[in-house]
């Protein structure tokens, strides 16, 4: 008889996520149990209840998602649910704590569609907060050399060598982007802008924008009125604005959940899976096959 596919969605805020629920429904998961308020200290019981109810041969059909709103206890949760696991005794788990690894991978792929990044020159803007960390490292991995946008310099220089120091070779340039004259010297000649600012914040006028003659691909993140970039539809996908090719959030949001179903679908595959955020930009891609 084939198992049920049980998804164990571990949470850590004080209401576990509908919408990674649904999601998980959405994917084909058969079980879901949810658990709210999960902190590192408390991950144990519950992945020991996985880990030990299926034997070997079917541990494939149990799998744990961590979500919730706030990536670094995501982070955590990650770190101490996989130092439960010995041996083949383990499931496999996925990590998209407030969508930050869906929607960098599908904004990188956004822009891997039209520029060959390995050298292309890349800047996010607002790349502090964790949707635009994973898509400069994703975005270095690939060879592009990424300008790290952000109001703070020295926070631009703590990404730039967070990253150095897991990526070997990353070309990375931290950017301090306070005023416009500063965000447009970091943008003025890149190919591709990959805008990750908070939500209703412009980090770059429609002016501006247009003054960057070697703009091949601007996508915004920011969902919420004033546009990320100015002029940009938060509708667009692979919409030509000028001669640009352009991503709003909802149209890069379509590619983020088609990620994040093919990921928790992935999960089923085998019992030893990791998914962070190169794992699912790697499924995002096969996608694109
Ligand atoms: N389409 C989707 O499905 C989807 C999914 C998840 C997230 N998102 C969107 O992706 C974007 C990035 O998400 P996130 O969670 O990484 O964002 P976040 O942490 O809220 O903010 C990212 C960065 O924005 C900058 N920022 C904050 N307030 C600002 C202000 N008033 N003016 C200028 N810059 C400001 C900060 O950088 P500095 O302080 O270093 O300048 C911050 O680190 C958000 O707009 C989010 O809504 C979209």
């Amino acid at each position: 008889m084939s198992k049920a596919k049980i998804l164990i969605q571990l949470d850590g805020d004080a209401q576990a996520s509908v919408f990674d629920a649904v999601v998980a429904v959405d994917s084909g998961v058969d079980q879901l149990l949810r658990h709210d308020g999960v902190t590192p200290e408390g991950v144990r019981e519950l992945v020991h209840g996985a880990m030990f109810t299926r034997g070997p041969k079917h541990l494939h059909h149990t799998a744990i998602f961590i979500g919730g709103s706030n990536v670094a206890a995501g982070e955590a949760l990650l770190e101490a649910v996989v130092a439960c696991f010995f041996g083949p005794m383990r499931v496999s788990v996925m990590m998209d704590a407030s969508g930050a690894n869906t929607t960098a991978a599908a904004a990188v792929l956004a822009a891997a569609r039209h520029v060959d990044l390995s050298g292309a020159k890349v800047t996010v803007l607002a790349a502090t907060g964790p949707v635009g960390r994973r898509a400069a490292r994703l975005l270095a991995r690939e060879g592009a050399e990424v300008r790290i946008g952000s109001r703070s310099g020295e926070r631009a220089g703590q990404v730039s060598e967070a990253i150095s120091a897991q990526l070997e070779g990353a070309r990375l340039t931290a950017c301090e982007t306070s005023t416009p004259e500063q965000t447009f010297a970091a943008v003025e000649d890149a190919e591709v802008i990959i805008a990750a600012g908070a939500a209703g914040v412009e980090l770059l006028s429609e002016q501006d924008r247009q003054r960057c003659k070697s703009l091949r691909v601007a996508i915004d993140l920011n969902a919420v009125p004033p546009a990320g970039l100015g002029g940009v539809a938060v509708t667009a996908a692979a919409l030509d604005q000028g001669g640009v090719i352009c991503y709003g959030a909802i149209g890069v949001g379509g590619d983020k959940m088609k990620i994040h179903k093919a990921a928790i679908r992935r999960l089923y595959e085998s019992n030893d899976q990791v998914l962070d955020a190169e794992q699912i930009f790697q499924i995002g891609r096969d996608l694109e096959k």
